[in-house]
């Protein structure tokens, strides 16, 4: 089958620039997220922001008082938008449940799409947006952002540079105290697919899968548990008074992934955990010769008849959380205006969604084994 990446590779090298030399970009979905794209969008005058759509009218109210939305259109329905409006890209912002049909939408339109993650509900879904890109022959991006992290970078080198040897095994964690979050719906399986491991679990599975050269995976099982986020919180914390109630995810969800070269990877994600600290962003690769901690940028080998820790002495992380929303729309106006290799693209997004729906494919099965096609 054809695929998202294969039209990306094809298109690119035709895609022409837009007349002005700017790309026209709309949003579907001005809620939390889209003011981290806003303040990047500032950095990069590629972009004007023509309109906006959101179903609540308050947050299209909020989005047009930003300086760089003032020319733009909101909406409330993205299909009017899509079709009273000249749009070269859309950035999707919603809820996981409208990544799908909002992408489709705006690719059957004829305009690329830079869709936050994760990627979809399931990997129908995914492979769905990476029929309609093909078929548009418009390019597609997931917003996964900590693959530009230079400790993901440095990690990528280490293994090119063979320091770490062969892969065998990663430890993956995104691992939150008591951290399930009170706006939006993000406790709403319904509506998002799923608790910490879809909404947290998939930025270090992916950024991980990534510095490992993303190998296909074929199997994984997992356990899922909801113990706190249904009831009331009887704590202080840091997102306090979430919405109980409607509290349909898991708290916490471990598993393993099995890739086709062997590697294999351990995964752990909670909303709500009785652990020491948050350990929210991590992950570790283990090989024949040398590990590596993403969050401490350490190289772990062995040298000078010596078990050595070897961090890096400078890496520029900088205001990581700004600089990688910067990256991530960057990446995607170069393939747009010049042609150059998305980040991550509809495949990788749909692996990644294999893997989480593996896992939880798993656990509703009690834990046992399921294939990952
Ligand atoms: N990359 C990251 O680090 C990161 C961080 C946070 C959230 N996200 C992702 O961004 C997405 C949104 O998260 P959020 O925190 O902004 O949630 P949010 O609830 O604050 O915002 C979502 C917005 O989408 C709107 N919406 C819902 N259905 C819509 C529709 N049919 N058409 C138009 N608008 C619609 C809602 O009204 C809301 O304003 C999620 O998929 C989430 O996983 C990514």
């Amino acid at each position: 089958m054809a695929t998202a990446k294969t039209a990306s590779k094809k298109k690119s090298s035709v895609i022409t620039a837009p007349k002005s030399n700017k790309i026209r970009l709309a949003f579907i979905g001005t809620g939390g997220i889209s003011a981290s794209h806003l303040d990047a969008l500032r950095q990069l005058p590629q972009y004007e922001i023509v309109a906006g759509c959101d179903i609540k009218p308050e947050r299209n109210t909020w989005f047009k008082a930003h300086d760089i939305c003032q020319n733009a259109n909101t909406y409330t329905d993205f299909n009017e938008m899509l079709k009273k409006e000249k749009i070269d890209a859309v950035d999707v912002c919603t809820p996981n449940g409208v990544h799908a049909p909002a992408t489709i939408a705006a690719l059957n339109a004829g305009c690329h799409v830079i869709c936050e993650k994760p990627m979809a509900m399931n990997p129908k879904e995914c492979e769905a947006m990476c029929a309609a890109a093909e078929k548009a022959g418009k390019l597609l991006e997931i917003g996964f952002q900590w693959r530009y992290h230079p400790s993901t970078l440095m990690c990528m080198r280490a293994i090119k540079e063979g320091v770490l040897g062969d892969i065998l095994y990663v430890k993956v964690h995104a691992m939150r105290r008591r951290g399930v979050p009170n706006w939006g719906v993000f406790g709403q399986k319904a509506l998002q697919g799923g608790g910490p491991m879809i909404d947290i679990g998939v930025h270090q599975i992916e950024s991980a899968h990534c510095a490992i050269g993303q190998p296909k995976p074929v199997a994984a099982s997992g356990k899922t548990w909801t113990f706190l986020g249904d009831k009331p919180s009887k704590v202080v914390s840091m997102w306090p008074n979430w919405d109980y109630k409607t509290y349909t995810v898991e708290d916490l969800c471990v598993g393993q992934v099995r890739f086709e070269n062997g590697i294999l990877m351990q995964i752990e994600s909670a909303f709500c955990s009785h652990l020491e600290e948050n350990e929210y962003l991590n992950w570790e690769v283990m090989g024949t010769k040398g590990g590596f901690n993403f969050r401490d940028n350490t190289i772990y080998h062995d040298m000078a008849g010596t078990m050595v820790n070897s961090k890096a002495a400078y890496l520029p992380i900088g205001n990581a959380w700004d600089q990688f929303f910067i990256n991530k729309l960057q990446n995607f106006s170069d393939a747009i205006l010049k042609g150059t290799p998305l980040g991550a693209d509809g495949q990788e997004g749909t692996a990644v969604q294999k893997i989480i729906d593996g896992l939880y494919r798993s656990a509703a099965k009690g834990g046992v084994e399921v294939a990952i096609k």
